[in-house]
């Protein structure tokens, strides 16, 4: 039958539309390259010797987007020192790109795109990349009922029901943005992990994922479940130290392998937030994560070992992990890695860095930052995390004197495991945007970004990702950039200044609920833990007077965090428990400070709204539409906020609103 002309039109329509731009869903990311024409294919070669797939993906990622000069595109193998990194030399008439490895092809491809897309000079190149880390991991939260965790951009990309057989385009579209940004690692499933992920037929279904995955450079690991023996195949226990559960580990480690020949390893979160663990045993956490280490050991497979642990004992919980691991520096194996959460307690809007890092000295140690903005607004906030995520890893942990920042300790330069790594909990569902809001897209990014090279500035990370995700027009890249650049700060002012943390309404973390306290909860999971508003004043008294949390930090720390004056005001109600009326730097109370932050939080977001409505020219429709429309919620959040909060700590202050605020309503 013939058809209608009007119809092939349409056809020719919807299927070049994601080559013109015009599918403006998100789904792209900040992957937006325009297909070169055949005329200028033909008049510039991208030349590769080498027939790994990896490096044929290099090749046709440039063949099919580059519009400069010829590439000559070469693997030597003697430059090692690259590691996964690469070498780019160029002008206005050639373009040479060297790499020790395979995916170091690739990620010089990656950035020569980028450069391309963001209109950078290329006449005169002279570029050699080496990744800060060696592993890039982003930590899914990922049940097997496809439910996400604190995952707020829709259900799982992993479709168990359907794999192995039925593999969704999307796998490899993730494993192709992932790639871009350096990101060579992948945990698929939660940290409150099923056993079922270790039975037969999941690692069929983890295969078919890792056999993608693979060409883009990106290994899987799995969290596992400490009590897999028993669960699994109805061993008395899963107690580390008898053989018999060794056995079992080894056995399944070794099948693994047989069909996933270059899985990573091993995410455990072990006794904590009732989780099973060694300790159910009388045993230690090393115990627990050597036992897996052997087993993972012979094929060069890791163990990524959270030190996310706490009870609701006396302890301040911020004290815990430090007091559980510091004594076991030094009995981990060379192939284990303690996971540390950038803060003491959980992904808040701000924290101090955790002081673990730095204080295991004989322990390969690598920092979970979370994406998913679990404790900042989900996926109706904008917030640009890169300065958060910088916070902690320029932060100086003063372990080995100064400059001794959190990068430092865990990216090989101060001390040596046998890999580096660094990780994240992802905010990446299948939602077509993939993440939710269009600008958590930026975080995703930044995280890559950061894994990959932790000097870059958020500055510089956010205006590549605008100029490749939106458009390279200065007029809205100055005042988005400049908007992303204060939204993290603006969350903090509206949900918990001057450092009050875990005030979130009960479990679903989203909206306050400072005033919460379930009877019969557990005490550290309520709000007035952590806030301890009384008349005299607020905050958590971390020092010597209190739970002294400060003495876990090297000197001088010890004592800047620990004195009232010297502790920098952003952190001030982490440490100190401080009366209503104190002096703040700039002369203010502190009621009166708070109130301040409160306002500022709220005004700048619709200061936001301000920007991003002017900015309609410039912006497809749709993204236009769904950004402002989640600006929206964003705004109306950062008043409940304010209102909430301010509200009830005045029921302890007795003092009045300043007159030029705006007044709760
Ligand atoms: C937070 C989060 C939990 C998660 C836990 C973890 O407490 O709310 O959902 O399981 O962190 O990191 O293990």
């Amino acid at each position: 039958m013939t058809m209608l002309p009007i119809k092939k039109y349409l056809i020719y329509f919807f299927f070049l539309l994601p080559f013109f731009g015009y599918a403006e869903d998100g789904s792209q990311l900040w992957l937006r390259y325009k297909p070169v024409d055949a005329q200028t294919q033909k008049q510039r070669h991208i030349r590769l010797q080498d027939k790994h797939e990896t490096a044929l993906l290099a090749k046709q990622e440039l063949d099919s987007y580059w519009r400069g000069p010829s590439i000559e595109m070469h693997l030597d193998k003697k430059a090692k020192r690259l590691k996964e990194g690469y070498q780019i030399k160029g002008d206005t008439s050639a373009v040479y790109l060297t790499a020790a490895e395979p995916i170091g092809l690739l990620y010089g491809a990656y950035h020569l795109l980028r450069l391309q897309e963001t209109k950078a000079d290329m006449r005169h190149l002279y570029i050699e990349e080496i990744p800060d880390y060696d592993i890039r991991i982003l930590n899914h939260w990922d049940n097997l009922d496809r439910t996400v965790e604190r995952g707020y951009a829709g259900y799982s990309l992993w479709r168990w029901e359907e794999l192995p057989h039925k593999l969704s385009p999307r796998y490899e579209e993730y494993a192709r943005a992932n790639a871009s940004i350096g990101i060579n690692a992948t945990v698929l499933n939660n940290v409150n992990a099923s056993p079922q992920i270790l039975t037969g037929d999941y690692i069929q279904k983890v295969k078919a994922l890792a056999d993608i995955f693979r060409k883009y450079g990106i290994r899987v690991y799995l969290s596992a479940n400490f009590s897999s023996p028993k669960v699994l195949d109805g061993l008395a226990d899963s107690d580390p130290l008898r053989k018999e559960v060794q056995d079992w580990w080894k056995v399944k480690v070794k099948e693994i392998y047989q069909h996933i020949p270059d899985f990573g390893g091993f995410l455990v979160k072990a006794n904590s937030e009732g989780q099973p663990g060694p300790q159910d045993y009388g045993r230690t956490h090393a115990d627990g994560a050597n036992m897996l280490a052997d087993a993972l050991k012979p094929y060069g497979g890791l163990v990524m070992w959270r030190a996310f642990v706490y009870n609701p004992t006396e302890e301040d919980r911020a004290k815990q992990a430090y007091q559980e691991f510091v004594p076991l520096d030094g009995e981990f194996r060379d192939n284990v890695i303690i996971q540390i959460k950038n803060g003491p307690v959980d992904f808040q809007p701000r924290e101090p860095f955790t002081p673990l890092f730095g204080a295991m000295k004989h322990t390969a140690q690598m920092i979970e930052f979370q994406i998913t903005q679990e404790y900042l607004g989900f996926s109706n906030h904008l917030a640009y995390l890169a300065p958060l995520f910088k916070e902690t890893l320029d932060a100086d942990t003063y372990s080995e004197g100064k400059g001794s920042t959190v990068a430092r300790v865990t990216d090989g330069s101060m001390f040596r495991g046998e890999k580096t790594a660094v990780s994240a909990v992802a905010n990446i569902g299948e939602d077509t945007n993939w993440t939710g809001h269009h600008f958590a897209q930026a975080n995703w990014y930044a995280f890559g970004r950061l894994a990959w090279n932790h000097q870059l500035s958020s500055e510089d990370i956010a205006n590549e990702w605008i100029r490749q995700t939106f458009t390279n027009a200065v007029d809205f890249v100055t005042p988005v950039r400049q908007m992303m650049m204060d939204s993290r700060e603006a969350v903090v002012d509206y949900m918990m200044p001057l450092g009050l943390h875990h005030i979130f309404a009960f479990d679903h973390h989203y909206g306050p609920e400072p005033w919460g306290d379930r009877k019969g909860g557990r005490p550290d999971w309520m709000p007035w833990y952590y806030h301890n508003a009384d008349t005299i004043g607020l905050g958590f008294d971390r020092t010597a007077t209190g739970s002294n949390a400060v003495s876990q930090y090297y000197p001088p720390l010890d004592s800047i965090y620990g004195g009232i004056n010297s502790c920098p005001e952003s952190l001030l109600l982490w440490f100190h428990h401080v009366p209503w009326t104190h002096t703040m730097k700039n002369g203010r109370t502190l009621w009166d400070e708070l109130c301040i932050h409160y306002d500022r939080g709220v005004q700048q977001v619709r200061g936001f709204q301000k920007t991003w409505d002017k900015l309609q020219a410039h912006v497809d429709q749709q993204r236009f539409l769904e950004v402002q429309s989640k600006l929206k919620i964003q705004s109306k959040d950062a008043v409940w906020w304010k209102d909430a909060c301010l509200l009830y700590f005045q029921t302890f202050s007795k003092m009045p609103i300043p007159y030029d605020l705006e007044r709760p309503v």
